[in-house]
């Protein structure tokens, strides 16, 4: 295959920024596409408050470049440039008035502003370059201006004349700046229509993610049940109609982990290294964390490690109603997170109960610090999610031998397979209705397994076997790109 020139464009790209799971993405897709010898370059916000500058090496190549947005309003923006990797580069689009006022990297009353801002800054930047890109690929609604403005605004640029448009949903709830379903009725946007003026309030209901459905030539999702999923009402947060016509345009791919990031045996944060075949050595993390977090240091009882965002949709409802029911056991049990206030107040509330067995470690520093380690100590952990687009955790703890007990949706069908003692070898346990009763039923096969050594080693070495690395998934997205090829002639 040619070497095809590549643009990938998000919100958040780790190690600058990160949120969750899209910022991993922004990371390792590029760096595996780049690896497979394709030039790519990524484009993000310059976050003043949230990134370091100088940590990262930022060098400004363009000053104060005029941005028109439209013909009556112009601003100011900044180009700046970091290296990922050799030869990896990393574009940031700075203006301080709509990325640096803030700490946070979200929740600004005028985020739709913020991002059509940032939408146009980017194709600009791309004409700038003068970078002919094949694949302009645009991740989740704070990119999804883009295949719009491609086809309208700047559908005369000589640059961009080649590139097709590939919009990945990371999830679909998020669609633009507000909630979608609490835009008031006569405001929806239909997608069609010329963008009202940069400073017309009405811009905030702009749906970006409708405008990329509507315009990109290619649709992927995180993972091949969740490109089923929405276009099923349940699940289609209203968008599931235009899917449903564009279904010849929707695609799933499955999300990868880093393997040079994620990798037990070189991963700096553990105690101890280790690998599939000296998987035994797995006992000294755990002792280390129990230690770490002032548990009784006991290698025999179930450790059990939940880092996640602490929210709906991973499934804090199930988790609350059934932690205090699976503390009376012999257990122990770690949460890393960040989150809705109601959830980590409860939290909260049952670490006093059981000091001895419970810890709720509610940072988002410690949880970027401490992740792997978790991943490391504890013998398995939960993602009971409503919905879950791909997910990244059970990827990481299948890499580092840590069992997932998972609710069966989205990319989560897609990865874990349930352990069954009479007929599937499986590398976790799954259970189908978001019940909490359910959920409980998974964790007490999972507890029960865990007494049987053999089974459970069988367990932890199919999932280390497994390989959710980039590579596959890489190779899937070129061939989406062809597609794409195809879709726009
Ligand atoms: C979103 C989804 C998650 C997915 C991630 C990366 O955070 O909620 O399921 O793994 O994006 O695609």
């Amino acid at each position: 295959m040619k070497s095809l020139k590549i643009v990938s464009i998000a919100s958040e790209v780790d190690p600058y920024s990160k949120t969750g799971g899209l910022a991993d993405v922004a990371r390792a897709l590029p760096k595996s596409l780049h690896r497979l010898g394709h030039e790519v370059i990524i484009i993000t916000p310059l976050y003043g408050r949230a990134i370091d500058k100088d940590k990262h090496n930022l060098e400004r190549i363009y000053s104060d470049v005029k941005l028109r947005l439209d013909k009556k309003n112009e601003v100011k923006v900044s180009y700046y440039r970091a290296e990922l990797l050799l030869g990896l580069k990393v574009y940031f689009i700075r203006n301080d008035k709509y990325f640096s006022r803030y700490k946070k990297i979200y929740g600004s009353s005028h985020e739709n502003a913020r991002f059509y801002l940032f939408d146009v800054a980017a194709l600009k930047l791309i004409s700038l370059l003068k970078f002919k890109a094949d694949v302009i690929h645009c991740h989740d609604w704070q990119a999804g201006l883009i295949p719009y403005l491609k086809k309208h605004r700047f559908r005369k640029s000589q640059t961009l004349a080649k590139a097709v448009t590939v919009f990945t949903i990371h999830n679909l709830t998020f669609q633009l700046g507000t909630n979608w379903w609490e835009v008031p009725l006569k405001y929806k946007d239909k997608g069609i229509k010329a963008l009202p003026l940069f400073s017309n309030p009405k811009i905030e209901y702009i749906n970006f993610a409708k405008r990329a459905i509507l315009w990109a030539d290619i649709i992927n999702t995180v993972s091949e049940t969740y490109a089923e999923e929405i276009i099923k009402k349940k699940f289609g947060q209203d968008l599931h109609r235009i899917l449903i016509n564009r279904r010849h345009k929707l695609f799933g791919v499955v999300n990868g982990i880093d393997y040079y990031d994620y990798n037990p045996k070189t991963d700096k944060g553990l105690k101890k290294n280790y690998t599939v075949e000296n998987v035994h050595r797995k006992i000294v993390n755990k002792r280390y964390l129990q230690k770490l977090y002032k548990l009784p240091v006991n290698d025999g009882l179930p450790l059990i490690g939940l880092t996640s965002r602490i929210t709906e949709q991973k499934g804090f409802d199930l988790i609350l109603d059934i932690l205090p029911t699976v503390l009376l056991r012999d257990v122990q049990v770690i949460i890393l997170g960040t989150g809705e206030k109601p959830y980590i107040k409860k939290l909260n509330q049952i670490t006093k109960k059981y000091p001895n067995k419970f810890v709720f470690v509610p940072s988002h520093e410690e949880n970027q610090k401490r992740e792997t380690l978790v991943y490391a100590g504890a013998d398995l952990f939960l993602l009971p999610s409503r919905f879950e687009p791909c997910g990244i955790n059970q990827l990481i703890g299948f890499r580092y031998g840590c069992v997932p007990v998972v609710r069966t949706t989205g990319g989560l069908s897609d990865t874990v397979i349930n352990f069954d003692p009479q007929d599937s070898p499986g590398n976790g346990f799954t259970f189908k209705n978001y019940d909490s009763k359910e959920l409980l039923v998974a964790i007490t096969r999972a507890l029960e397994t865990y007494k049987y050594k053999d089974i459970w080693k069988g367990i932890i070495h199919r999932g280390m076997r497994s390989s959710f690395s980039w590579e596959l998934p890489a190779t899937k997205y070129l061939q989406l790109y062809k597609k794409a090829k195809k879709f726009k002639k």
